[in-house]
Order: structure tokens, then sequence, then C-alpha cells
């Protein structure tokens, strides 16, 4: 048979070239050769076998029929919930985050909530890892109890690399789900980069995706994520697939947030919320209070808002240190916050709330390794900073939540009725919030004042405030 031969094509002016060189010839441009393989025609006609005999006719938008998806649930809540529901065949997921985080195991326990679904044949899942051998993923199955029951027989594992034979094993499996772990290790033997390469990662990527929409069948690639944050290799591959979803955390902690950034299927908004134990990892049952810390007494620096990540309303604790410095510029560090945000704030503050930061390093951060980025964060972010300064903690049973503007005043947050009936289940007294907070009930211009329904949660007292100066009076404890 012959070899498909590869060139070097230049991502910027598509000029190809036999070997690989620093520089296009053709525009100029440095480091743009990626090796790609020349496709003969009928390749390309043979992936779209339908389009051939049936021209593509546009039909009247009320016309389209209704498509209900199928879908195939994992059974493990919190993954299902981040797809939508559960993976639709013939859809291409990528799975990303740090090394030694857990995607390994996340998938591997999908894949037995997969193989142990009634109904489901031997062999409904094939997983090809590259990254382990055979035995490492043997003791990982049964450090998670998987190597008896269904899964045992459910999941097939090959330690295979090259996705050409990836991709005839399934064709002759026929198993529901392929992972793919990972495609830094996958390689084509058509191309003579080596894996992790982006003309690699490309190939393998278009080959799986050929695979997923061809013979229906959902594969899931797991991708590791570079030092900035992003999926190592071409950004096309999150162009490429249906879903990215990243699993995130701290390395040491034990808390991991699924969640989605891109899905053709589903919101983008749900985040699954998980715990790393002795047995992979753990669904909690109660994720709203899972990143609250219980502190001995109340501690300066502390506040606790109330959050919402899509529909799923999360209570996290925001911690904020303001330290003298004594010469040089001060710093400013925020994990798991917009650093920008933070910095905003502390002028905002210095202008507008008398609290004096200028000569202090700022360190603000959220207990758990969450992190967020909604506005909603700024107002419990400043009154952190201002107990700090003050070194007064703020009232007990306190939560606060509200953007903060340039003037110091204080803007509304969606959904503020769901997560204060949160804060108060779980046993909260207090809320700031900004004025103009509506509840549902709330309707302007009743009971004659200027300021409607506040929101309403049983039990606890909302305390509305216009300025960002207001709120620290009101949440700072008297000494
Ligand atoms: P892994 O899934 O290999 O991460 P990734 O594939 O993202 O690189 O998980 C690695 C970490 O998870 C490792 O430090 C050990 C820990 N771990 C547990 O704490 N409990 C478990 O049951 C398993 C399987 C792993
Ligand atoms: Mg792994």
């Amino acid at each position: 048979m012959a070899r498909p031969q590869s060139r070097y094509v230049c991502q910027s002016c598509s000029e190809s070239f036999l070997r690989w060189e620093g520089q296009c010839r053709s525009c100029g441009a440095w480091n743009s050769l990626v090796e790609t393989i020349v496709r003969e025609p009928s390749r390309a006609a043979r992936s779209r076998p339908s389009a051939a005999g049936d021209p593509a006719r546009p039909a009247p938008l009320a016309g389209l029929g209704d498509e209900e998806l199928p879908r195939l649930p994992i059974g493990i809540g919190e993954f299902d919930r981040v797809l939508g529901g559960g993976l639709v065949p013939g859809s291409l997921i990528l799975v990303g985050g740090e090394p030694g985080i857990g995607k390994s195991t996340l998938l591997l326990q999908a894949a037995a909530g997969i193989a142990g679904r009634p109904g489901s044949a031997d062999g409904a899942v094939l997983y090809a890892s590259g990254e382990e051998s055979a035995g490492q993923l043997r003791l990982r199955a049964s450090r998670l109890g998987l190597l008896s029951g269904p899964a045992g027989h459910g999941i097939r594992v090959v330690a295979e690399t090259e996705i050409g034979r990836v991709v005839e094993l399934a064709r002759a499996e026929r198993p529901s789900v392929v992972v793919v772990d990972s495609i830094q290790t996958a390689q084509v033997d058509e191309l003579d980069g080596p894996a992790g390469s982006v003309g690699q990662v490309r190939e393998s990527a278009l080959r799986l995706m050929e695979l997923a929409k061809h013979d229906g069948i959902a594969v899931v690639l797991v991708g590791h994520v570079t030092k900035d944050g992003t999926i190592a290799g071409p950004k096309t591959l999150e162009h490429l697939v249906d879903a990215v979803l990243a699993l995130e955390g701290e390395r040491y902690g034990a808390l991991r947030l699924l969640r989605a950034s891109k899905n053709r299927f589903g919101s983008t908004e749900e985040v699954g919320v998980f715990e790393m134990g002795e047995r992979g990892l753990a669904e909690l049952a109660d994720p709203a209070r899972a990143f609250l810390v219980e502190h001995e007494s109340a501690a300066p620096g502390s506040v606790v808002a109330p959050t919402l990540e899509g529909t799923r309303p999360l209570l996290v604790e925001v911690q904020a240190l303001g330290a003298p410095i004594a010469y040089g510029t001060p710093r400013r560090t925020a994990s798991g916050l917009d650093p920008n945000r933070v910095s905003l704030l502390v002028a905002v503050l210095g202008r507008r709330a008398g609290i004096g930061l200028a000569s202090h390093d700022v360190y603000a951060n959220l207990a758990g390794g969450l992190s967020v980025d909604e506005p909603g964060l700024d107002l419990p972010v400043a009154l952190a900073l201002a107990s700090s300064l003050r070194d007064r903690p703020i009232r007990p049973g306190t939560v606060a939540i509200g953007e903060v503007g340039l003037l110091g005043e204080l803007r509304i947050v969606t959904g503020l009725e769901r997560r204060l009936r949160e804060a108060a289940r779980l046993g909260f007294a207090r809320a700031i919030v900004p004025r103009g907070s509506r509840g549902s009930h709330g309707t302007p211009g009743s009971s004659g004042s200027r300021e409607s329904g506040p929101p309403d949660a049983p039990g606890l007292e909302v305390v509305t405030v216009g300025t960002l100066r207001d709120a620290i009076d009101a949440a700072l404890e008297d000494v």
C-alpha cells in the first residue's frame, strides 16, 4: 500500500513544502510549518456519503425536525450534569486538566459507569491509554474497586498510541465509548513528527472525529493543560470537538470542579463538584457548603459569598490580607479571583470608602481552590479587605454579594433569591446585598417605599445598601 505523503504546510499562507524549515519561504512567517497529511480526494468523499446523492437544500426554520438527542447517561450525576444529561453518541469531547488532577481517574470511573448500565454489553468502552501501561491502569482500577463487577468486562483496555490502530480496533469491537488518554501521546504512522506536535495532535483528533461522526461512537479525549491554563496543542482542537470540559482544583486539596467551557449539547454554566478520596472521585452530598471553611472564631479578612455557578448556588469564603510594606511597590496577589478586579477594588476602597491600601501588600483568595470570575464577588472581596485592614471581623453569620462600580456604588446580581435561600439553609442569618435587589415577590412601588420587596429568604435578615461605604459599616462588627 502506498504510504500517504506528508507535507509541511504553512499555517499562515498555506504554501506546502517537502521538508520542515524554521521560516516559510513563501510568506516569511516563522515557525509556521506544520506537518500535514496529503489527503487523497476519495477519502473526503468517503467521509461524507450522504452528501453525494442528496444535495443540501435549505429548509424553513419552522419546518426543521425536532431533534431529540439520544444520550448515554454515565451514571455519575455530577458528570452527567455538566454534559447536559449524558454523553451524546457520535460526539467528540475533550477533558482537560493539569497533570495529576484526576483526569484518568474520572474517566475510568465514567467508563465503569457506562459499562455498569443495565443492558450494556461486554466491551462497551474501549480505553486506549498512551500515558500508562496496562499494569498501571490495573493498579488504578483495583484501587477504585473496578476489577470485579460489570466494569471488569465492560471496559477493554489497550496500551496503544497509534490512532489508526485505535480506530481499527474501535470499528472491529464497536464500543459505545472510546477514551483516548491522552491526545498528547496520540500519533499516526503517516506523520514523522513526534507525538504531541501540532501536526500529530491535529491529525489524531481529526481521525477520531471521523470515527465519532461516522460510527456514532462517543469519543472522549484527555488533554493536558499548559502552565497558562490552555489545553496543550493546537487551538483548533478546541474548535473541532463538541465539548471542552476542564477538571480544576488544587492538586493537594481534595475538591475538584468539572466545568464545561464549550458544550454543543448542553449548557456551559453547570459545574460538577467532586472530592478526591481513597477510592477516586466521589460526589458530595452537599456541594453548596463544600468550599466553606469552619473557623473557631470570627477572623478578620474573611467573608462568605453566595456565588452562583450556573443554576447551582455555592457558598465560598473570600479571604483577604493587607500587610503594610516599608518600601518598594506594593504587591497585589490574587488566586481564584481576577487580579485586575482586586487592584480595582483596592483603588475604589481607597478613594470612595476611606480604606487606604496604597502602602500595603494585598493578598486575596478563595478558600478551597475554587476559582470564580463573577462580578458579584466584588463586594465580598472589598469587605474582606476592609475587614483585614481595620482588623475587625465581619459580623458572624453574615454573607455578602454584589458588584462594585468605580464610584463605590453597588450593583445588583442575578439569581439573588436562589443564593440567599441557600445561605439561609446553611445557617446564615444576615445578608448584605445591593439596594434595588428584588425578590420574585417584590413589585415596583408596592408598600409605598422606593425599595420594593427585598428578596425573600426565610430566616435571613436582608440588609440592602447603596454604597461600598455603607456596606462596610453594615458588615464590620463593632469593637
Ligand atoms: P490521575 O487520574 O492519574 O490524574 P491525571 O490523569 O489527571 O494526571 O490522578 C492522580 C492523582 O489522584 C494521584 O496523585 C493520586 C490521586 N488518587 C487518589 O487520591 N485516589 C484515588 O483513588 C486515585 C485513583 C488517585
Ligand atoms: Mg492521566
